[in-house]
């Protein structure tokens, strides 16, 4: 796709950029998204059995289970090249704050250092009563593990649904959204909140707001730039137009 050119220059002079990352990022490392029709998990699961405290008191087992599923999906995964496309921006920037939505831990992988997991990280586990993190652990004979120190039901250690997001990393997600030049929200469908509020938080202060994606969002209408197609596409070409060689 041909970049817009005023966007290559301004995002030349910005010194403060913030991203929101969502699962599309991920989707070209084979994982699966949450909305998309037929494939995402959504579709053929229902968020309220599986991604909730209740559901999760009402079938320990059916969410561990799944968890324990789409945790060694994610083992199997690699960063794409939009990953390694907002590592490579982290090192040109001045300021610059990953917000992921997704808990993957694939930005990491790629290198990026500053990653606010606004919904907690797969490969954590914790404590369902007492919070105590667990390295290993064994099913018992309900099939769920428990917790070495209480004995009460592990679980995994995201954000589930009429949970609070963790305080500090929301914070920090907030002030860089408020404080940023530029925003880019990529691969989100931005109907979750709070996340989905930070590109609007961005755009009243001032910010340019850039959207990547396969489709168009709520947020779409309100960007000052929507980049339609795949982040792992979009984002490696941007990188290379903003910073060509030469100019490394
Ligand atoms: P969604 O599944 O809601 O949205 C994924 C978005 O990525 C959609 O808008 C797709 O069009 C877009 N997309 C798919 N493939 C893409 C690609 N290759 N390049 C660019 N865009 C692509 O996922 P999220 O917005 O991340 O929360 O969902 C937000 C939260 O809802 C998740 O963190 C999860 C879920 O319930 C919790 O579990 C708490």
């Amino acid at each position: 796709m041909d970049l817009p050119v005023s966007l290559i220059l301004a995002l030349r002079q910005v010194e403060r950029v913030a991203v929101l990352t969502g699962a599309g990022v991920s989707q070209e490392s084979g994982l699966r998204t949450f909305r998309d029709p037929q494939v995402g998990l959504w579709a053929q699961y229902r968020p309220e059995e599986l991604a909730s405290p209740e559901g999760f008191a009402r079938n320990p087992k059916l969410v561990w289970d799944w968890y324990a599923w789409r945790r060694e999906a994610v083992k199997g995964a690699r960063p794409n090249p939009g990953h390694y496309a907002l590592a490579e921006m982290e090192r040109r920037i001045a300021h610059f704050t990953l917000i992921t939505q997704n808990v993957d831990g694939l930005h990491r992988m790629a290198g990026s250092q500053k990653v606010l997991e606004l919904h907690g990280n797969i490969q954590r586990v914790r404590c369902s009563a007492c919070g105590h993190p667990a390295e290993t652990w064994e099913n018992d004979l309900e099939g769920v593990p428990r917790c070495e120190r209480c004995g009460g039901l592990l679980r995994p250690d995201v954000v589930w649904f009429g949970e609070a997001l963790p305080r500090a990393e929301l914070e920090a997600a907030v002030e860089a959204a408020r404080t940023c030049q530029a925003f880019f929200s990529i691969g989100t469908s931005g109907i979750v909140q709070p996340a989905a509020s930070l590109p609007f938080a961005a755009r009243n202060n001032g910010a340019m707001v850039v959207e990547i994606n396969l489709e168009p969002t709520p947020l779409t209408g309100k960007a000052h730039f929507f980049l339609q197609g795949k982040s792992g596409e979009i984002l490696p070409a941007l990188v290379r137009a903003v910073w060509p060689a030469e100019r490394a």
